[in-house]
Parts: C-alpha cells; structure tokens; sequence
C-alpha cells in the first residue's frame, strides 16, 4: 500500500477507513470517532486488546467538550497546555456519540488536542475527531515516521506521508483529571514540573498501575525484538549500544557498535532519537544479539525516556 496525500487520507478516513497520520508526538492509526467499524478495524489490524481503550484527538477545545466533561483541573490543563502532547482522562459524556469500542467501555475517556498542522488540518477536513492509538502492532516499538509505519505493518496500512514530522518522539503525557488532583498515568513532554509551574498544584505520579484505570499501562509495551539492558556502563560483544553524552571506549568488544542519542547530553534531543535508533538497531537485528544503554538523567523528558526503556526491557 503506497504512502498517500492529505486529499486520499480524508476521503478514506470519510469511507471508513483507517488511516496512519503524523502528528508531534508519533504517529497515530486513525479512524473517525463515531465510526465503530472502522475503529474495530484499528484493534485488528494492531492486534490490540479491546479492553484497552484509544486516544480521541480533537482539533478545538470545544470539540473535545462534546465528549469530555472538564472539571476546572482539566479546562485549565487544555488552555494551558494545548495543542500539545497531553492526554486528559475524564468522565465520558453520557449520550456522546462515540461506540463503546473506542473507550472499551469505560466512562472515562482519553482526549487529546495535537500540536501538529497536518493532525489538526486532517480533523478539521474530515470534520470529526479521529481516534488514534500510536501507529504500531501492539507491544512493538512506536513509529516516529512515516516509514517506521510502513515497514511495521509490512506496507499494509495507508500512510500519510510526512517527511520528518514527529517532534517530540515519545508518546504524550496522560494525566487522569477525573478528581480534583492530577494523576500522571503515562511520562511524556508535559512533565510534572512543567504542570506545577502552571497550576501550582504538584501532580501525582503512579508507578502503580494495578491501582489505577490505565488499562494499556499494565502491558509490556515499546519493546524492541532484541534484548534490551538498560543502565549499562559500557557494551558487551554483539551489543548495539545505545549511548547518551559523548563517552570514550578505548576498544569496542566484537561487533559492538555505539548509537548515540545526543552527543551533547541534551535530554530533547535524546527523546526526539529513542525510538528512531531502537528501529535502525531492529532493521539490522541479526548484526546484535541484544541491545544496552547507559542510564539516562531522570530529569524532565528523562522520565519519559527511562519509562518506556523500564518497559522495554521488562520481561
Ligand atoms: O502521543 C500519543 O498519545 C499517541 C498519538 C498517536 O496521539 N497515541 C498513543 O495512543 O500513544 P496509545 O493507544 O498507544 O496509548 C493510549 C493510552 C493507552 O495506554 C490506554 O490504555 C490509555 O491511553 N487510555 C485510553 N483511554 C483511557 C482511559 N479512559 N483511562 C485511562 N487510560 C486510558
Ligand atoms: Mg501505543
């Protein structure tokens, strides 16, 4: 299946189809929100669990009220913060016309407005929001371009092509907004920091996903096909080895080979590159017998980056 133009993404997206899309964050499968079959189509073609519910991305505010009711927690969280890569769990409205199999039943929902021209031109033409998980059979690593998707789904899914379009390269931040008191159920962009420097309210953070509603959190997620070891100081033999800075081995063991993530030690730029250095390690897997990688700062979009490594090597 050929990558294709905006005009073929709506007009399919209009017909039912589902549709891979950037945005700033990674690339989303999308299907129109009201559409079941189409959305049923989605959790096929990931293979993904229908308990685990999607992401409805909104091009307005008032767009994502139609199916959301925001207390003042997650007004200000929006005005705040989007368009951007922040996910806002709250209560579903009752008569929403959206199908179950888009938020597995439950009555919350996850609703996201991107800061991504093509996403919000893509909404705004089809003129209904999409829902979209990222573009990746389940459990596998996160498309950050068009042709991550392409090669994931073995070209079996239309793309809207999009050269060097994700920004950020992590998926984004979901902050539970169903009470008073922010809960941050998945690291992204939007850290905990940035949301108490706004609301000067300090947002809980959950590293116990049994407790909570995340249905997807409880999965082993991001994972490269290789073995991945994280924290190491130094590569063994057949590693690829995924460094951050700039560190000196005076001798490489046998057919190990270094992936820097930003030579600089600059933790953006180093999100902007995680997945895009675990797909060129998987494209080459009989080269390495595993994957390391040096610890990285848990500071800012650090989180995010040691979150989705800690899955990733979870076995
Ligand atoms: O950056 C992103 O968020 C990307 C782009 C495409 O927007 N999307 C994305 O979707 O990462 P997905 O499906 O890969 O992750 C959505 C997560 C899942 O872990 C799911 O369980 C959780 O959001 N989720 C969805 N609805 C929820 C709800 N009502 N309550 C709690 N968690 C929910
Ligand atoms: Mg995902």
């Amino acid at each position: 299946m050929p990558f294709i133009n905006f005009e073929t993404a709506v007009s399919l997206l209009k017909k039912g189809e589902i549709v891979a899309f950037p945005t700033e964050t990674v690339y989303g499968l999308g299907a129109i929100a009201t559409n079941n079959e189409a959305i049923l189509k989605i959790y096929k073609k990931k293979q993904r669990p229908t308990f685990n519910p999607l992401i409805l991305h909104t091009s307005t505010i008032e767009q994502a009220q139609k199916y959301g009711k925001f207390n003042d927690l997650a007004l200000q969280l929006a005005k705040y913060f989007w368009p951007g890569p922040l996910t806002l769990i709250v209560p579903k409205v009752e008569n929403a016309d959206i199908p179950h199999s888009a938020t597995a039943g439950l009555s919350t929902i996850a609703i996201r407005f991107p800061d991504h021209e093509q996403a919000q031109k893509l909404i705004t033409a089809v003129g209904l929001p999409l829902v979209a998980p990222s573009a990746n059979p389940s459990g596998r690593l996160s498309p950050t371009c068009a042709s991550h998707v392409v090669k994931l789904f073995n070209n079996t899914v239309h793309t809207l092509n999009q050269p060097n379009s994700t920004i950020i390269g992590l998926e984004s931040t979901i902050i539970d907004c169903t009470q008073d008191q922010p809960i941050i159920l998945r690291y992204g962009a939007i850290t905990e920091d940035l949301v108490e420097k706004q609301l000067g309210i300090c947002p809980f953070l959950t590293n116990n996903f049994s407790k909570i509603k995340a249905p997807g959190m409880l999965l082993r997620h991001y994972a490269p096909q290789l073995p991945l070891y994280i924290n190491k100081q130094k590569p063994i033999a057949n590693q690829a080895f995924i460094t951050f800075g700039n560190p000196v081995f005076s001798k490489l063991p046998t057919a190990a080979k270094i992936f820097p993530l930003s030579p600089k030690e600059n933790i953006e730029e180093a999100a902007t590159n995680l997945f895009k250095v675990l797909h060129q390690i998987e494209s080459s897997p009989k080269q390495f017998t595993s994957i390391g990688v040096m610890p990285i700062p848990k500071v800012g979009l650090g989180k995010a980056i040691n979150d989705r490594l800690n899955r990733g090597a979870a076995k």
